[in-house]
C-alpha cells in the first residue's frame, strides 16, 4: 500500500486528503520541493530542504517541523515505499481557510504533503542529446521562490512539447534566463556560462553541484547574464535539474548546436555528475 505525509502522519495514500479551501489549491499559496532518490538515498536532501525552508520564509510560511524531523519522516516515507531510484515531492501550503486573498490568523496552520514516485533516469536522453525551443519568460520577478505558482513554466513546457521538444529556454527581452523547468547553460570560447542566482531564476540544487564540479576540475566557470544571440551561437547548450540531471541540448529552435551532438564539456560535466550519484558511465 503507497504510503503519504500529511502534516506529521505517515498514512495510506487513499485515506490523505485535502481541504477544497486549501490555499495551496486555489492560490498556489505555498511552496514544494522535488528530491531525487538514487540507490534507496536522497541525494542533496540537506541543499533540497534547506531551498524548502527559505523558500517558505520568503512567503512567510513556517514548516511546521525542524528540517531533521522533516528529513527523518522523508527517509521512512522512502523506505516504506520501497523506492530505490525516484523521487520525493513535497509541498507546504499557507493552510486551509474561508477563501480571501489576506493571510489568514494565527489559528490556520501550514499544510505539508509529500508522497514518493519511482522515476527512472532519463538514460536515452542524456546519451543522445534533446531539443529546446526558445520563449518568452513571462514569469514574475522572484523565480528563486519555488513557489506552487507553475502556469508560465507549463505554458512554455507545453509549448515546447507541441514543437516536438524537451524544453523551453526562457529569455526576458533578450536576456537568457533559465529553462521552464531546469537552469540553462552554454559554453561559449570553451566557458560555462549560466545566469547569476538573482531573483530572475531558481538557483538550482543541480546547478550548485555543476558549479562545484566545474570548480573542483578546472572548468572555466561563469555566473554571467548572456543573450540570445550567443545561445544561439552558443559551441554547446545544457540544462540541468533534479530530474534531467545534467541534459544535453543538441538543436535549439530548429538550429543544429555545435555538431549536433552532446559538446565535450557537457559530456565532462556528465560523467563527473555521474560519478556523484554513484552511476558507473561506461561511455
Ligand atoms: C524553473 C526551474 N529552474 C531550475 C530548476 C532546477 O532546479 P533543481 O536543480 O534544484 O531541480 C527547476 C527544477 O524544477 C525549475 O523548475
Amino acid at each position: 500500500m503507497e504510503k503519504v505525509i500529511v502534516n506529521d502522519q505517515i498514512m495510506n495514500r487513499s485515506d490523505a486528503s485535502v481541504d477544497i479551501e486549501d490555499r495551496g489549491y486555489q492560490f498556489g499559496d505555498g511552496v514544494y520541493e522535488v528530491i531525487r532518490v538514487y540507490g534507496g538515498q536522497l541525494f542533496t536532501g540537506d541543499e533540497h530542504l534547506n531551498r524548502l525552508y527559505s523558500s517558505a520564509e520568503k512567503i512567510n510560511i513556517a514548516v511546521p517541523f525542524q528540517k531533521g524531523k522533516l528529513q527523518s519522516m522523508l527517509n521512512k516515507l522512502i523506505k516504506e515505499n520501497d523506492i530505490i531510484d525516484g523521487s520525493v515531492y513535497m509541498q507546504v501550503t499557507r493552510g486551509a481557510s474561508p477563501r480571501n486573498h489576506v493571510f489568514p490568523g494565527e489559528d490556520v496552520k501550514p499544510v505539508l504533503t509529500a508522497y514518493t514516485k519511482v522515476v527512472a533516469r532519463p538514460e536515452a536522453s542524456l546519451e543522445s542529446g534533446v531539443e529546446a525551443i526558445v520563449a518568452d519568460d513571462i514569469r514574475w520577478l522572484r523565480c528563486d521562490i519555488k513557489s506552487l505558482n507553475l502556469l508560465p513554466n507549463l505554458l512554455a513546457k507545453q509549448a515546447a512539447k507541441e514543437q516536438g521538444c524537451y524544453e523551453a529556454i526562457l529569455h526576458r527581452s533578450g536576456t537568457v534566463t533559465e529553462g521552464s523547468a531546469s537552469n540553462a547553460y552554454i559554453v561559449s570560447n570553451g566557458k560555462v556560462k549560466t545566469h547569476p542566482a538573482t531573483n530572475l531564476i531558481l538557483n538550482g540544487i543541480t546547478r550548485q553541484v555543476v558549479m562545484e564540479l566545474c570548480n573542483d576540475n578546472n572548468i572555466p566557470f561563469s555566473e554571467e547574464a548572456f543573450q540570445l544571440d550567443e545561445l544561439l551561437e552558443a559551441e554547446e547548450i545544457f540544462v540541468t535539474s533534479t530530474t534531467s540531471e545534467v541534459m544535453p541540448i543538441i538543436r535549439i529552435d530548429g538550429k543544429v548546436v555545435g555538431d549536433g551532438k552532446p559538446g565535450p564539456l557537457t559530456r565532462k560535466l556528465q560523467s563527473l555528475f555521474f560519478e556523484k550519484i554513484g552511476v558507473a558511465h561506461t561511455k
